[in-house]
């Protein structure tokens, strides 16, 4: 994977010939390659039964790429399948700048990080390896396969090096959805066969060099196996690109816009701009003092081989580490078929972490497309219905009295806030000093949502 997608290749030889194809107005142009990713995203024939389920039916860009189910976030949070009864069992997240995730290796972090960063997922099984070969990966095949999908398979050498910055997490998450039973439930081949009749089946011509392929042989590696790979490269493409990680938000405009690029920006509000300084822990005329709400511990973040970002100005600010933490999210007991203890997150994909840690979700389009009548969920259960909410649990999750002590077991968040009671986390209290009592006020728990409300794109794709 690139670090910077947003760059444009020159054509090449092989694919001179391919019309440039455009997207939604103020979109970049997009190559053969994203465009045919942008077609399998929102295809909703690419599931079975057919015409029930695309990419695009859970990761919704109006809704800042999440469920636009406003009901099933208020309850049971969960995606259903294209299956009739088939649910899944952890709320879908914004796949919007998940490219940007490098691929899940080892390292060494402060004392309230796993030891384990990157990847795709909550926990980060989709790991990507076949990116940097030979990295720290605990298992580079088969989680990394799409990756000799363009290193070997007969791609001639000016495509492979060209696609193959885009063999990161994202083009190995790409191989799950299709054939999960609670997703898209569709093989490999049928895939292949549809996009082999699909209205945009030109575009893989052109982006590979031939026609797909559809066939059942060689047994060992067929090769509706190897063009199956192809079109997850191909939806890695496109979600590596400027129409999926535009950063067209508020808080890109205006900073980019103000005349010293720097916070406060003008033509945000007070509140906003206490907002960030909050989140930083910036000391200002509006936040004397520095008080700090911690949430750049685990909230910042830049491309790679970019210069880290304390103060959070960098245009292309992530507002995500992509690691991995405990922050004591209560069990969510709505969710059917899923007990309580069984979504350890990165304790699921590696042996060596306590249970209850999940990789932090980019703060980017949180608020996007909420209104009156449509809410989401947040964090990995969904527990939380509101940012309001959530913020006020990071501030106060160690000081208001535990549910359990009123005898209400297993609360939901409605029955938490009614109760001014927070729930026991759903794994063992984390000892995470940096969440749980942070002292602020309701004006500066407000100012800090109002921040997080400047993060949402203003630029939405559509269906082509
Ligand atoms: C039925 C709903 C559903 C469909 C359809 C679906 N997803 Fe997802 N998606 C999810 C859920 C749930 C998760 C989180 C799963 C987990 O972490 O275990 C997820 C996670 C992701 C992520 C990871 C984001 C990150 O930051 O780690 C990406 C990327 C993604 N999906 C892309 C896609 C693509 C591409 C397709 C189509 C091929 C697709 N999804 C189809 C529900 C869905
Ligand atoms: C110790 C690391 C850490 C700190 C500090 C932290 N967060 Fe988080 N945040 C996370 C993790 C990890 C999740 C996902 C947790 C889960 O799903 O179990 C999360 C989830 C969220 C979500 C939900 C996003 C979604 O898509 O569901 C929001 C919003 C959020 N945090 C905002 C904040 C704000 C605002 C602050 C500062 C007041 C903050 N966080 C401080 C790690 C942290």
């Amino acid at each position: 994977m690139s670090t910077k997608p947003y760059t444009r290749s020159l054509i090449l030889a092989s694919v001179a010939a391919a019309p440039v194809i455009f997207g939604p107005a103020g979109a970049d142009a997009l190559e053969p390659i994203e465009s045919l990713g942008k077609n399998i995203f929102f295809d909703e024939k690419l599931s079975i039964p057919a015409n029930k389920q695309a990419c695009a039916s859970c990761h919704d860009p109006a809704r800042g790429w999440i469920l636009p189910n406003a009901t099933i976030n208020a309850t049971t949070v969960v995606a259903p399948g294209a299956k009739p009864h088939a649910v899944g069992n952890i709320k879908p997240h914004a796949n919007a700048y998940a490219s940007f995730s490098p691929p899940f290796r080892r390292g060494s972090f402060g004392p309230f990080t796993a030891p384990w960063e990157g990847g795709n997922f909550w926990d980060g099984r989709a790991e990507g390896c076949g990116a940097t070969p030979g990295a720290d990966c605990p298992t580079a095949e088969p989680r990394g396969a799409v990756s000799a999908t363009i290193r070997s398979s007969g791609l001639p050498s000016s495509l492979q090096a060209r696609y193959a910055k885009y063999l990161g997490p994202i083009a190995d998450q790409a191989l799950n959805p299709f054939p999960n039973d609670v997703e898209q439930n569709i093989r490999e081949k049928n895939v292949c066969q549809q996009v082999k009749t699909a209205k945009y089946k030109d575009l893989y011509r052109q982006a590979y060099g031939g026609d797909i392929d559809c066939s059942p042989n060689p047994k060992a590696n067929p090769a509706c196996r190897t063009s199956f790979k192809r079109l997850a490269v191909a939806l890695a493409a496109w979600q590596a690109s400027s129409d999926v990680n535009s950063f067209s938000s508020r808080r890109d405009k205006k900073l980019a816009d103000d005349p010293d690029h720097a916070f406060p920006l003008v033509g945000f509000t007070d509140q906003e701009n206490l907002g960030h300084d909050l989140f930083y822990g910036i000391d200002s005329e509006l936040n004397r003092g520095g008080k700090d709400a911690r949430c750049t511990a685990c909230h910042n973040g830049v491309p790679r081989g970019e210069p880290a970002d304390p103060k959070g100005e960098a245009p292309k600010q992530l507002y995500t580490d992509n690691r991995f933490h405990h922050i004591g999210v209560p069990f969510n007991r709505q969710i059917q078929g899923v007990a309580k203890g069984a979504k350890t997150g990165l304790r699921a994909h590696v042996t060596d972490v306590q249970a209850g840690s999940f990789r932090t979700p980019t703060l980017r389009n949180v608020a996007k497309g909420l209104s009156a009548s449509f809410k989401k969920a947040y964090t990995h259960n969904g527990w939380f219905k509101s940012l309001e909410s959530l913020v006020h649990f990071y501030n106060t999750r160690d000081v208001l009295r535990s549910c359990e002590s009123l005898g209400i077991t297993q609360a939901t968040e409605k029955e938490a806030l009614q109760n001014n009671c927070w729930p026991a986390p759903e794994f063992p209290n984390p000892a995470v000093f940096v969440v749980g009592n942070l002292g602020l006020t309701a004006s500066e728990e407000a100012a800090i949502v109002a921040y997080m409300k400047t993060l949402s794109d203003e630029r939405t794709p559509k269906k082509p």
